[in-house]
């Protein structure tokens, strides 16, 4: 052992037997004011204690949950779900992996034992369908690196920004405090709050771009598509594309809370506290969120060419029988225009070609005669 270890072993203890000295004993004479603790990530268990009740409600949501560490050979546990499936590709079964991103609502990947996010035919599972699929099967396993980890952590620093790769794995592609998203990725770090429990030490920012730190793809903000439907995280752009700009994400949602495996807490307001004099406010079973917040948007699994798996936030519709959902080459989403009919009504009615729900025939025309003022 070198001379500076020695004199570490010493001064250490020192700083510790002081640091409680200043906990319980004040000094009389000088009234010394015990400092705050440097400014650094706690983690959400370090909230618990003191926000037991919000702590609850976020364990059962998607946020902490998006890239979860396997600890000795066993898949990570989730309140809903189980994740069952192993590519055959790892003959070590959970040995071999290092964290699940996703495996909450729709579906989830895995990364090696060096980081690296597994790609290939069978590197994404489904849920909704219970089926592996292809995820960046052009890329050999091995050499897609984590770089998730801005949405997918807390206390992500990428090693542009000088991170170094967490726990010395090649394919990890920065540094963070922990996985998932949680308490302090939207509050930022609870060291001194934690200690003096003043809210002037944590933040609370109520308005979309907290939200939309993640919940966005292109840095215009145009809403990104492919394959005919809205690619999903990019509820923060459609938002801003339509009539409810100027609303915030918290406006409707608790942000603690989900509105997965039918947990209703995650909706604080309906549409009708705002919107209350509509006329048609139903039609034949379908409510407000069923008509202006179709599937229009897809994270893995897509049903007929008018339903995927995620609700679309453009809220708006458009009524016109020949309306346009998309850019020339299907990139972008027409937000402000608003999503067309076959979203909307082709999820209960058929189309000519008879693609779509198991309620009545219906072209466009038709539908369009109905849609347009359809609450005047
Ligand atoms: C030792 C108890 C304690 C711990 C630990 C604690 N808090 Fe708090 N927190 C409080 C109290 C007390 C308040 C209420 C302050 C008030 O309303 O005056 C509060 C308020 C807040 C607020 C509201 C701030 C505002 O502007 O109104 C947020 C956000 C918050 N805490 C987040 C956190 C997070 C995140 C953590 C974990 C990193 C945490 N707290 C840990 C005691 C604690
Ligand atoms: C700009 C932020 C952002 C980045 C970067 C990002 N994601 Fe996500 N991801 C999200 C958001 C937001 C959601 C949930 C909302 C949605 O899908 O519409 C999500 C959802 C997911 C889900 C589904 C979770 C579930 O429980 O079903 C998976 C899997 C996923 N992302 C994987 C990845 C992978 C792998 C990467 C990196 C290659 C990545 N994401 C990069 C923001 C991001
Ligand atoms: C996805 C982002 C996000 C996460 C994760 C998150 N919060 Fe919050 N939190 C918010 C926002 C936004 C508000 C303000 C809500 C409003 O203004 O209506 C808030 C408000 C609060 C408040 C004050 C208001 C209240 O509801 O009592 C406390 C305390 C709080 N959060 C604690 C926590 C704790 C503890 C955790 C982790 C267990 C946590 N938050 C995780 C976004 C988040
Ligand atoms: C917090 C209040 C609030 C809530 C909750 C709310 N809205 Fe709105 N909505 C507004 C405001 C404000 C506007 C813009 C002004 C207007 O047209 O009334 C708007 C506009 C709209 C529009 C017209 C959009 C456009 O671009 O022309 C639609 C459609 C709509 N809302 C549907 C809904 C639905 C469906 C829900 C429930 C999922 C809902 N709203 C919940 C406040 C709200
Ligand atoms: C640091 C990145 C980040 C921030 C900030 C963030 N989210 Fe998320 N959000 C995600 C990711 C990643 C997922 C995917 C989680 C999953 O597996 O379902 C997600 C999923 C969700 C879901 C669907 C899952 C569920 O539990 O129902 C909702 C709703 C949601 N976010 C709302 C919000 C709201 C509201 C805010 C702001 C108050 C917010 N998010 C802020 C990254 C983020
Ligand atoms: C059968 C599907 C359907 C249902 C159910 C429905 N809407 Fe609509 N809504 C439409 C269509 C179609 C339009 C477009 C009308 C137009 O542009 O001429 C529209 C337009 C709107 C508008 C824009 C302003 C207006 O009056 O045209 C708002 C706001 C709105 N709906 C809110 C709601 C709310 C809130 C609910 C639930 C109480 C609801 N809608 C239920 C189909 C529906
Ligand atoms: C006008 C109310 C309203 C606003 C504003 C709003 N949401 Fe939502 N959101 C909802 C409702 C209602 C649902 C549930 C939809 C359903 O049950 O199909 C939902 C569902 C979601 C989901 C899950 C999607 C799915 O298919 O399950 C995510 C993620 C989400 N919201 C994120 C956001 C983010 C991020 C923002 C802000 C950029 C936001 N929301 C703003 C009402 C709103
Ligand atoms: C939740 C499922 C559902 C959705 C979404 C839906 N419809 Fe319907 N619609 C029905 C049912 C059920 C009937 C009656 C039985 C049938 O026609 O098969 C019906 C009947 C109709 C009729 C015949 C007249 C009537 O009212 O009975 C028209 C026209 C119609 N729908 C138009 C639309 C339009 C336009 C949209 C989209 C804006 C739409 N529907 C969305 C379920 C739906």
């Amino acid at each position: 052992m070198k001379n500076g270890n020695y004199r570490l072993i010493i001064i250490v203890p020192l700083i510790f037997i002081g640091a409680i000295r200043c906990t319980y004993y004040t000094n009389p004479v000088e009234d010394i004011v015990i400092p705050p603790p440097p400014l650094a990530y706690v983690g959400s268990e370090a909230c618990k204690s003191c926000h037991e009740g919000i702590y609850e409600t976020f364990k059962k949501s998607g946020h902490p949950y998006v890239h979860a560490k396997v600890e000795d050979g066993k898949p990570p546990e989730y309140p809903f779900t189980s994740i069952d499936f192993v590519p055959p590709h790892f003959s070590n079964k959970w040995d071999d992996i290092t964290y699940v991103i996703g495996g909450f609502a729709w579906k989830y990947h895995f990364t090696d034992n060096d980081g690296y996010i597994y790609t290939g035919e069978d590197a994404q599972y489904n849920f909704q369908n219970q089926s592996a699929v292809s995820f960046h099967a052009d890329e050999a396993p091995g050499t897609k690196k984590f770089t998730c980890g801005r949405c997918h952590t807390t206390g992500w620093k990428s090693i542009e920004d000088g991170g170094a790769p967490k726990d010395d794995l090649p394919g990890m592609g920065g540094d963070y405090f922990t996985g998932g998203v949680q308490c302090e990725a939207c509050h930022g770090m609870g060291s001194v709050h934690a200690f003096t429990r003043s809210p002037d030490d944590i933040e609370s920012v109520s308005d979309a771009t907290l939200c939309g730190q993640c919940h966005y793809r292109n840095e215009d903000h145009s809403i990104a598509a492919a394959n005919g439907f809205i690619k999903h995280n990019t509820q923060f752009d459609e938002l801003q594309s339509a009539g409810h700009k100027t609303l915030a994400c918290v406006s409707c949602h608790n942000p603690h809370a989900s509105v997965q495996h039918g947990q209703t807490e995650g909706i604080i307001k309906e549409c009708t506290e705002c919107h209350d004099d509509l006329k048609n406010p139903t039609h034949r079973g379908a409510d407000c969120v069923t008509c202006h917040m179709p599937n229009a948007t897809k994270s893995a699994v897509v049903t007929n060419k008018y339903v995927a798996d995620i609700s679309t936030h453009i809220f708006k519709i458009n009524p016109d029988e020949d309306g346009e959902m998309f850019n020339e080459d299907g990139t972008i989403a027409k937000g402000e225009t608003g999503v067309t009919l076959g979203y909307v009504c082709y999820q209960c009615h058929k189309d000519s070609e008879g693609v779509g729900g198991d309620k009545s025939t219906k072209t466009l025309k038709q539908l369009s005669d109905l849609a347009k003022d359809f609450h005047e």
